[in-house]
């Protein structure tokens, strides 16, 4: 299926995880990818097992907590590559504890990197999005963006700020009549890339696959939905939340087990 030919697509946080899943799945329909990585080392060896495939791929270091670089990043592709026509925001870090046992530094840094660099990337690429006969925007934000997240506050507080962004910008897009740029914002609970190794599910909330949530992210950009929530169950965290006096969802949180998922985290090696 070559759903994506004519596209040329930069993922963010490609070398493992969803972000090379997607990579590979883009290539096998059509587009050139530009695979991105903190480490060179793990973006060519994503690039590599594209291009092996037959595929179309560039490996290129981004470390999006580099603010600064992302811009000057964006005008050497341009002159290497040239414009993208897709951006998916997908780099992201957890770190998982009590808040006053975290360093500080861990708190700022996933702030830095889940929100920060997610903007930075936008604003620097959204005017090749807005100049592609089709663009498209997604933004990995997390089911953890609908709750509060014990022992892992800094992560839901940045996924819940990936939201307000990326809810704006597509409405700022839709004020602004620009008609060619769709923007998804993806919120899974939790996947078993390793990220959140450790935690206990909560009720109803099995474990997702890397291939179910690639699978679903592309579905949801090819329909133009304007949020992928996985599992489906997710969607109603929202009426939930809105229909019963906070003492009670509160309860019903912990109970489900939202509350204490992230108690037992261990993240990755
Ligand atoms: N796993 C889950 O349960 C889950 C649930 C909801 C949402 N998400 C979101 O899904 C996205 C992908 O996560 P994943 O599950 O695939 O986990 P992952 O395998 O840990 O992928 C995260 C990727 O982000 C990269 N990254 C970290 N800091 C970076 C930086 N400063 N610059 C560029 N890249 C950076 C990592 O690179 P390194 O390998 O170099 O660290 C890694 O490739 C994240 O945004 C995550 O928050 C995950």
């Amino acid at each position: 299926m070559a759903r994506f030919n004519n596209h040329r697509i930069l993922i963010t946080g490609a070398g493992a995880g969803i972000g090379a899943l997607m990579a590979e799945e883009f290539a096998k329909q059509g587009a050139e990818v530009i695979v991105t990585a903190r480490r060179i080392a793990a973006a060519r060896e994503v690039a590599d097992r594209i291009k092996t495939a037959g595929g179309k791929a560039h490996a290129y270091v981004l470390d999006v907590s580099k603010l600064a670089s992302i811009a000057k990043f964006r005008d050497k592709l341009h002159e290497e590559v040239g414009p993208i026509t897709a951006l998916i925001n997908n780099a992201g870090v957890v770190f998982g504890g009590e808040f006053e046992q975290v360093e500080l530094e861990q708190h700022l840094n996933t702030f830095r990197i889940n929100t920060e660099g997610l903007m930075a990337t936008t604003h620097a690429f959204l005017n090749d999005l807005i100049q592609a006969k089709q663009g498209y925007l997604v933004n990995i934000a997390s089911a953890s963006a609908f709750v509060g997240l014990p022992y892992g506050s800094t992560y839901a507080a940045s996924k819940w700020a990936v939201v307000g962004f990326s809810e704006s910008i597509r409405l700022e897009l839709d004020v602004r009549k620009i008609k060619n740029v769709d923007v998804t914002t993806v919120c899974p609970s939790y996947i078993s890339t390793g990220m959140f190794d450790g935690v206990k599910t909560p009720l109803l909330t099995p474990m997702l696959t890397p291939e179910k949530v690639v699978k679903s992210i592309i579905r949801g950009m090819l329909k133009k939905d304007s949020f992928v929530i996985e599992p489906p169950i997710a969607k109603s965290t929202e009426l939930l939340k809105a229909a019963l006096p906070r003492k009670i969802w509160d309860e019903v949180a912990y109970r489900i087990g939202v509350s204490t998922s992230m108690y037992s985290w261990k993240g990755k090696k």
